[in-house]
């Protein structure tokens, strides 16, 4: 099949790839020069996991190919569209604009019984009213909105092994002629028996932020018990682990800490919001807004905790936070909670370095103001306080004694819950979670005994 794939950042990149792989024979299209130029040197404009080597694959077999010129798209049969969708300046809702203009310069080179695949995340009723344009620019093409459910870190794998395939069809009747096309795109899956779900448009919208919604729900429900923990000198991770077990609950994403960030979450829940307002149902999403409040507030916790582990005063205290990203295995650090409570600390008067394994050039150009460091060994040298805010493995498997070699004191707080925290407070750290107990070594000690 020949596909050409509009958008290449971090889902429209891996997609194109992922095609490629398939076997397809794939055209990238990006209006970033420089983006183009490194996708075409094999080079991912951006951390992800093996996205490098199935680039470097594909193009060596010659399936695959990028340029800035959307005319390259004639003769492809399937055009996916994965152009990003932020939120608006100064609104809740959705930014629409990169995904109408792929859409009507994409039009003019639409040859008949061509389908156009959206894998943008859109606001409901966006594919209807793109379907009803399509109507008079291309009649005999079709449109097909399929929703992308991949997680950075995870993009590679989540493409070429995904869980589910959501198409939405004007018919979902088993005569549409666009539906068996994409059946044919994604053969390999549909051959595993991958579910296949076709449906509405706008119940194929509906699915994509409504699971970015429940995943947001989550994880702020967790952080809301941690509030609660804190206050009652329970431990929200021994919670999470017995609340888990019981199957319809689920231990995945239960993970209390600084809070959920990135180019999705965030930004999804809110135009969802905003969207359903416009319909009519605010009041069916108003409990979102309390989810985004909660996520918030972590952040402020987090600098609070820093605050009462300093003995009530940030002013030029040195401070190192491990982790710029949004999370680990990405140097994505848009709305990263990690970034927003290291700017909050160096507002209110701490030194803060910060340093990451990938993300620390992303981060720089959004925060300037920062300072940061590539080694994680010299950015800890002389702090007074470390705060893990990104779970990257090589944080996770430091050794507390000989960090304690480095830093001037031994206090850390663990934004996400992962260190083991005996161990730390063995070698003489004071340790603090989110939504854990406080805890150094004698009472590490009584715990570990109980
Ligand atoms: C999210 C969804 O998980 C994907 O299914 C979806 O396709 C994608 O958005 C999208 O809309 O494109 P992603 O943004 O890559 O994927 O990140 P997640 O793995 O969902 O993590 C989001 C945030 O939640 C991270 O900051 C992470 O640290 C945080 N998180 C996650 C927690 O704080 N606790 C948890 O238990 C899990």
């Amino acid at each position: 099949m020949r596909i050409s794939v509009i958008g290449c950042g971090y889902l429209g990149a891996v997609h194109a790839a992922a095609m490629a792989k398939l076997g397809h024979d794939v055209v990238g299209i990006d209006v970033d020069e420089n983006k183009v130029r490194q996708l075409q040197n094999s080079e991912a404009p951006f951390f992800e996991p093996g996205l490098p080597e199935l680039l470097h694959e594909a193009q060596a077999a010659g399936s695959l190919t990028f340029s800035t010129d959307i005319s390259h798209v004639e003769g492809s049969q399937v055009h996916f569209i994965c152009v990003g969708t932020p939120q608006a300046k100064g609104e809740y809702a959705a930014d629409l604009s990169y995904v109408e203009d792929a859409f009507f310069k994409l039009a003019k080179y639409l040859n008949p019984a061509d389908v156009v695949v959206g894998k943008s995340t859109v606001p409901v009723g966006t594919a209807g009213r793109l379907a009803e344009s399509l109507r008079s620019l291309a009649p005999e093409a079709e449109l097909i909105w399929n929703p992308e459910f991949l997680r950075e870190g995870h993009a590679v794998n989540d493409t070429l092994q995904p869980d589910r395939l959501v198409y939405g069809a004007v018919t979902s009747d088993e005569e549409n002629e666009a539906v068996a096309r994409l059946d044919e795109v994604y053969a390999d899956a549909l051959l595993r028996s991958v579910p296949r779900i076709v449906t509405d448009y706008a119940t194929a919208e509906l699915v994509k932020v409504s699971a970015n919604s429940f995943l947001a729900t989550k994880i702020s429900f967790i952080n809301a018990m941690a509030e609660v923990c804190e206050v009652a000198g329970a431990d929200v991770k021994v919670l999470a682990d017995a609340i888990g077990l019981d199957e319809r609950i689920g231990r995945k994403f239960l993970n209390a800490g600084v809070g959920f960030g990135g180019g999705c979450l965030p930004k999804d829940i809110r135009g969802f919001m905003a969207r359903a307002g416009q319909l009519g149902a605010d009041e069916a999403l108003t409990f979102l807004r309390e989810v985004d409040n909660i996520n918030m507030r972590r952040r402020s916790r987090l600098v609070e905790l820093a605050r009462e582990v300093l003995g009530g005063s940030l002013i030029g205290k040195r401070i190192t936070m491990l982790g710029a990203s949004f999370k680990p295995d990405s140097d994505d650090v848009r709305d990263s909670p990690a970034l927003s409570v290291a700017a909050q600390l160096q507002l209110q008067g701490a030194a803060v370095t910060v340093t990451d394994p990938f993300a620390i050039n992303n981060a720089r150009k959004r925060f300037p103001e920062l300072h940061y460091l590539e080694s994680t060994q010299e950015a800890l040298e002389g702090a007074e306080l470390v705060v893990l805010v990104t779970e990257w493995a090589e944080y996770v498997n430091l050794d507390p004694v000989t960090v304690a070699t480095k830093t001037a004191a031994r206090i850390i707080i663990d934004g996400r819950n992962v260190l083991d925290s005996a161990s730390w407070c063995d070698a003489g750290w004071k340790y603090r979670g989110m939504g854990r107990p406080a805890l150094d070594g004698r009472n590490s000690q009584m715990m570990a005994s109980l």
